[in-house]
């Protein structure tokens, strides 16, 4: 199981033509992102997989509502997956807003071309998050594994889904891998 702020798997490598996301494809096999910058059609798609406050404690946290799956097992299945689509997913959790800023900071200077994020209760709090989303411009989805449009009124709002590509919620542990094929997907320009 990750603890706070911990990395669960290495960083891929940070190299200037790999750095920017939303690709489509451009003649000659190269993926064109909006920005300009190119990257190979072989090169896997650097994910940042961020899950945010009591997302550590899953497993144990309301399995009735967020079912018996662990944070750490969420991030093997992924990873995975991840290999199978030819993508690489950096899987982190914690529990600090500024901490998960940080890291989409990170992201959006070109250690990433797509983030998948679960904010927990951020998600309908946190300004920060949307504005570092919004500032960052990658394509970025945003995961639930419950679905908070059918729970209590302060979950229906979010702040952060406007500065995201689109949601994934209400699947479970698989919301996750859903808005990993979904994110990959649309970084290759489907
Ligand atoms: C959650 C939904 C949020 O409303 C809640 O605060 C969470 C988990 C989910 O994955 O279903 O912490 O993001």
């Amino acid at each position: 199981m990750p603890v706070k702020s911990r990395r669960v798997s290495k960083r891929g490598g940070t190299s200037r033509r790999d750095r920017t996301p939303g690709s489509v494809k451009s003649p000659r096999g190269a993926v064109r992102s909006p920005r300009g910058a190119r990257r190979s059609a072989g090169t896997a798609v650097r994910v940042l997989v961020l899950s945010g406050p009591n997302l550590d404690r899953l497993g144990r946290r309301e399995p009735n509502v967020y079912g018996s799956t662990t944070l750490a097992e969420i991030g093997v299945a992924l990873q995975r997956l991840a290999e199978s689509l030819g993508a690489r997913v950096d899987f982190r959790q914690s529990n600090h807003e500024g901490k998960l800023i940080d890291w989409i900071s990170e992201a959006a200077d070109g250690a990433a071309d797509a983030i998948l994020i679960n904010p927990g209760a951020l998600t309908h709090t946190s300004l920060a998050i949307y504005d570092a989303l919004r500032g960052a411009g990658l394509v970025a989805v945003e995961v639930h594994l419950s679905n908070p449009a059918a729970r209590e009124t302060f979950r229906h709002a979010s702040l952060v889904a406007p500065a995201c590509t689109g949601i994934v919620a209400g699947f479970g542990a698989q919301s996750y891998e859903l808005a990993l094929r979904a994110v990959v997907s649309r970084v290759r320009g489907g």
